[in-house]
């Protein structure tokens, strides 16, 4: 029997958990020639500010080892135009719209929460406070207990209660967990982990950085067990909060290890750009990892590893998570 894929986003209910990854899949519209964006469990637009933005200068995209910089800038077409035409346009394909927001202060983003709440079928909001490309790293929020809880009290104060917000968190930190605390306790539903990393590369025939802006967000496979440790450490110190894990997923097996590390759900992101059938693909095959497993639902998979953790910790031998 096929295993039960449904999980919930704080307290949404959604078919199941494979999301796209904010950025790497615009508003779905581009994504939908190959994927029916109605199947996902969510589609999570493009971070969006209040103010259209072209971005950094180009070249902003870079490849690297199990990997890719990007140097994009929040380039977007401001929440007007997104309200007119990108949210609507998921609404009448039946998808479930998680919504991106970033701002320069914890005043635009609640001005974006405001515009948001008033709109109809919003899903939840995530809240981008880790964009490594931002001009002043003071407004990388998530890098600062203090500053995150200010943008998400902000945020949730001027959100419909019935919508989750949800923080996005950086791995640029040296105790994510304070950074995790400070933002459930300001109010957040539920976390989002990871955001890139900040990286550079320089091209050694021409001696200059590759990047025009010349750091960029590291995502794909190579982050992945940074991914994994970051969640690991959230669920264990905050193992009521929902978290949406992200990072280098590319198969069924990668969402599957985030989820056994505590992940209910997984953005799929990088992937995406050279297999843009990737979430219908990682669906598939993370019900197969489960059936596999002996596992019925997936809410039996979340942080599952954690418990078998507890068991080798407690002299026991593990129950489940051993394919031996
Ligand atoms: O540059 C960008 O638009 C990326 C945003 C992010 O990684 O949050």
């Amino acid at each position: 029997m096929p295993a039960d894929l449904r999980t919930k986003l704080g307290h949404v209910d959604l078919p199941n958990p494979i999301l796209t990854a904010s950025g790497c899949a615009g508003a779905g519209r581009e994504l939908s020639r190959f994927t029916d964006v109605a199947k996902l469990g969510a589609v999570v637009t493009k971070s969006i500010m209040l103010a259209p933005r072209a971005g950094r200068p180009t070249p902003r995209m870079a490849e690297t080892p199990s990997g890719m910089l990007n140097s994009i800038g929040l380039q977007g077409p401001g929440i007007d135009a997104f309200l007119q035409r990108d949210l609507p346009w998921l609404l009448t394909r039946g998808a479930r719209a998680v919504v991106s927001i970033a701002g320069s202060s914890a005043g635009e983003y609640a001005e974006l929460a405001r515009r948001l709440s008033d709109a109809p079928g919003v899903t939840a909001i995530e809240v981008n406070i880790s964009c490594p490309n931002v001009e002043d790293r003071g407004t990388v929020f998530a890098c600062d207990p203090a500053a995150a809880a200010s943008v998400i009290e902000e945020v949730r104060a001027n959100t419909r209660y019935d919508i989750p917000v949800f923080a996005k968190l950086s791995p640029d930190v040296t105790d994510i967990v304070a950074i995790a605390r400070s933002c459930v306790a300001a109010g957040a539903d539920g976390l989002s982990l990871i955001n890139t990393l900040l990286g550079m590369a320089i091209d050694t025939a021409t001696m200059r950085p590759v990047l025009a802006g010349l750091t960029g967000g590291l995502s794909g496979p190579a982050i992945r067990p940074i991914a994994v440790r970051c969640i690991w450490q959230v669920k264990q110190a905050l193992p009521d909060v929902p978290i949406i894990g992200m990072g280098g997923v590319r198969t069924g097996r990668d969402a599957f290890e985030l989820i056994l590390a505590g992940a209910a759900m997984v953005s799929v992101g990088t992937v995406i750009f050279h297999d843009p059938g990737a979430c219908d693909r990682i669906l598939r095959e993370l019900g197969d990892e489960l059936a596999r497993s002996g596992l019925e639902r997936l809410t039996d998979a979340i942080g599952l590893a954690q418990q078998s953790a507890d068991a080798v910790r407690l002299g026991a031998r593990p129950r489940m998570g051993s394919r031996d």
